[in-house]
């Protein structure tokens, strides 16, 4: 099995490089840091291939792909994983840096990692291509505006993909976590209910893209609140989360 991921160097990533790796799978595992990424492959049972790329850097994504599918082969699975999060608001003018840093790596950054492999999945007529979105891309929380968005333009990117490619033997999955422990979370000072600790979270991520579901919310719990949230009325959802705890802001992305 060959699989091709990115945000390798921490949290979910690195969690899923693990365990592909101890499956037995050769990874291609792509992230901005170097030593962090050079570690890990150190670590990992089996021979990968490291890619130091920023995933807004769409020439670099194509010289990755392009070097994996010639060293490697085409790859089984792609997971477009990297992201970053932080607090945002609306009025603040000192924020859209970070609502524009926010966009490139979240969303374009996803587009820039899958297309690259598209074609060569079609023509071998198989392939699995994974989008990690986020329970905060169902409803915009106030002070997350920028991942808000981000998260729910990854939701909608990925399904108008898995139509793009109904039919060609390529499956799009998207995976919609809920609160995962991780350096991302680890800032947040607020309940995160139904925390999933990074390794089992990458357990079931994986089972979920074996399996090729076409969309999932992991722990299933925050499936559940992700229902309920696209429920609520919009008087009940302002009054709720209008005092819910917020994401800090200026975070180094
Ligand atoms: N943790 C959660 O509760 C949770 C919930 C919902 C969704 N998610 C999503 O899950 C994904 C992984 O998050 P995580 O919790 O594992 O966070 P994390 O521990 O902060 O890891 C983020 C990874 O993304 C990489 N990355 C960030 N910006 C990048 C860029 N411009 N180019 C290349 N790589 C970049 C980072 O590597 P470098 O810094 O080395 O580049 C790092 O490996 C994200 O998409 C996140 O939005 C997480």
């Amino acid at each position: 099995m060959r699989v091709f991921l990115t945000g390798a160097s921490s949290g979910i990533g690195e969690a899923l490089a693990r365990h592909y790796a101890v499956a037995g799978a050769t990874l291609g595992l792509a992230a901005r840091r170097r030593e962090r990424l050079g570690e890990l492959i150190a670590e990992l049972p089996g021979e990968h291939a490291c890619y130091v790329l920023d995933v807004a850097d769409a020439a670099a994504l194509q010289a990755a792909a392009e070097d994996f599918i010639a060293r490697c082969g085409c790859p089984d699975v792609v997971i477009a994983n990297a992201g970053i999060s932080v607090g945002t608001l609306a009025d603040a003018a000192d924020d859209l840096p970070a609502f524009r840093r926010v966009f490139e790596t979240n969303v374009t950054g996803m587009a820039q990692t899958l297309q690259p492999f598209i074609a060569a999945m079609k023509a071998r007529g198989s392939g699995r291509l994974v989008g990690i979105a986020s329970v905060a891309g169902i409803r915009g929380l106030p002070g997350a505006g920028a991942y808000c968005a981000s998260k729910a333009a990854t939701i909608a990117y990925l399904e108008a993909l898995r139509g793009e490619l109904r039919g060609s033997g390529v499956e799009v999955v998207t995976i919609v976590p809920g609160y995962i422990a991780t350096p991302m979370t680890a800032v947040n000072r607020y309940p995160m209910p139904f925390l999933l600790p990074v390794d089992e979270a990458a357990r079931r991520f994986a089972r979920a893209i074996e399996r090729g579901v076409s969309y999932t919310v992991i722990p299933w719990q925050m499936g559940v609140v992700a229902k309920l949230l696209r429920l609520l009325p919009n008087p009940l959802f302002d009054a709720i989360f209008a005092r819910a705890g917020r994401k800090p802001r200026g975070l180094d992305l």
